[in-house]
């Protein structure tokens, strides 16, 4: 077995970060498909969290991944007030040239066997028309096409959650629950960002944007002229009045170079993965900077997914996903009191809404 095999199962069954109950190892060489379905927990109900279709180096890292992501599975839908617990699965393989019928009707077969156990969802490489065909051999695919019983896009909720818990940043920092006559940077204004600019605008908020992509800056200029655009990210973090950062790209947005430069009192976006390693958290803690967990204030999607399993409802998901503010702001009460960064305290009230649903 090579070490980094060992790294993982050593991962799994001796360190903090595994514990998981299950990990089921899927193959089907007539499609090509190999897969990892990774269950942390359902102590809170059904593992819940979306399948990732991504080339990974090797099997193990793709295992890896499924571990590290189904376990931030178990935390995010603890926090976002599901009766679901964490998972995730993995897909090995390149979605551009792997990805067949064939091959998503035998993955469905796999999250079938486990009798809703696991529950799956669009991740990275799969995406709503992908989940319509899982569905066809297993009622335990959501993110599936409004046309196919589901929700859809998931970014509109999303946005909404991640305004939700930048309003309990304005109430933390200034006594109000309010962007209004705040500025707010927006990096990347996708599917996600690009509502959440609209949020922001009808709060009274001045708002900031960049992205890489020339038509993504384009089509919210056209919408909303009164937003100013910057060249890139690096120019957004240094701008000067910022208050608040919302980093809507990707991943490991917080690092030891941005960290130190940025000008805003706050952090909250939808990007997955902000810090990019343990103890950034601290570094924003010790420059005072307010940071709202990724994981708590993006959970609007999750949330979506979730609600498909019992007839999607709108309005329901809304009010679920309002609750995102006064989530964040229990957080900040909790990291006062503990004297933690706020990542901190989100895990910790994690853990103990598992711990006792464990007990009862
Ligand atoms: N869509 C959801 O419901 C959802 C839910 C939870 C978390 N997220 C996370 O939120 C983030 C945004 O998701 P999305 O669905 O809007 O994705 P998206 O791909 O639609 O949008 C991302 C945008 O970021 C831009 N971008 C990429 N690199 C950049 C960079 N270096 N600087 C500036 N802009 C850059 C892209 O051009 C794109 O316009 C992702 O990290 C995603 O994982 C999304």
């Amino acid at each position: 077995m090579t070490d980094l095999t060992d790294g993982v199962l050593h991962t799994l069954f001796q360190s903090e970060q595994g514990g998981h109950e299950q990990v089921v190892l899927c193959q089907d060489r007539a499609s090509g498909l190999k897969a990892v379905i990774a269950i942390h927990s359902t102590a809170l109900g059904p593992a819940l969290g979306g399948t990732r279709f991504y080339p990974y180096a090797s099997e193990a890292e793709a295992l890896a991944d499924a571990l590290n992501l189904a376990r931030g599975m178990s935390y995010k839908n603890a926090l976002a007030g599901l009766g679901h617990g964490g998972g995730k699965a993995v897909i090995i393989g390149d979605p551009e040239t792997l990805k067949s019928e064939e091959l998503l009707l035998a993955y469905g077969r796999f999250v079938d066997s486990l009798g809703g156990r696991y529950v799956t969802a669009c991740d990275v490489g799969t995406y709503v028309a992908d989940m319509d065909v899982v569905a066809r051999e297993t009622r335990w695919a959501t993110g599936r096409s409004p046309e196919h019983g589901g929700a859809g896009d998931s970014s509109v909720l999303t946005a909404y959650g991640v305004f939700q818990g930048m309003r309990a940043c304005a109430e933390q920092l200034w006594d109000a629950p309010t962007l209004s006559g705040r500025t707010v940077g927006v990096a990347g204004v996708g599917k996600v960002g690009h509502h959440l600019v609209t949020h922001l605008l009808e709060d009274g908020a001045r708002v900031v944007i960049t992205d890489v992509r020339e038509e993504s800056v384009r089509r919210v200029l056209d919408r909303h002229p009164e937003v100013t655009a910057v060249p890139d990210t690096a120019a957004l973090i240094r701008t000067e009045g910022l208050d608040v950062y919302a980093p809507c790209a990707l991943g490991g947005a917080l690092d030891d170079h941005t960290v130190p430069v940025l000008t805003a009192r706050a952090v909250c976006g939808a990007a997955n993965n902000q810090l990019a390693h343990p103890g950034v958290e601290k570094d924003l803690a010790d420059r005072s900077i307010l940071y709202a967990p990724d994981y708590v204030v993006n959970a609007g999607g999750v949330i979506q997914v979730a609600d498909e399993l019992h007839g999607f409802d709108f309005d329901r998901c809304k009010a679920k996903a309002a609750k995102i503010y006064d989530t964040t702001l229990e957080i900040f009460a909790r990291a006062k009191k503990d004297g933690v960064p706020p990542a901190v305290a989100a895990d910790r009230i994690a853990e103990q809404r598992m711990a006792e649903a464990r007990i009862r």
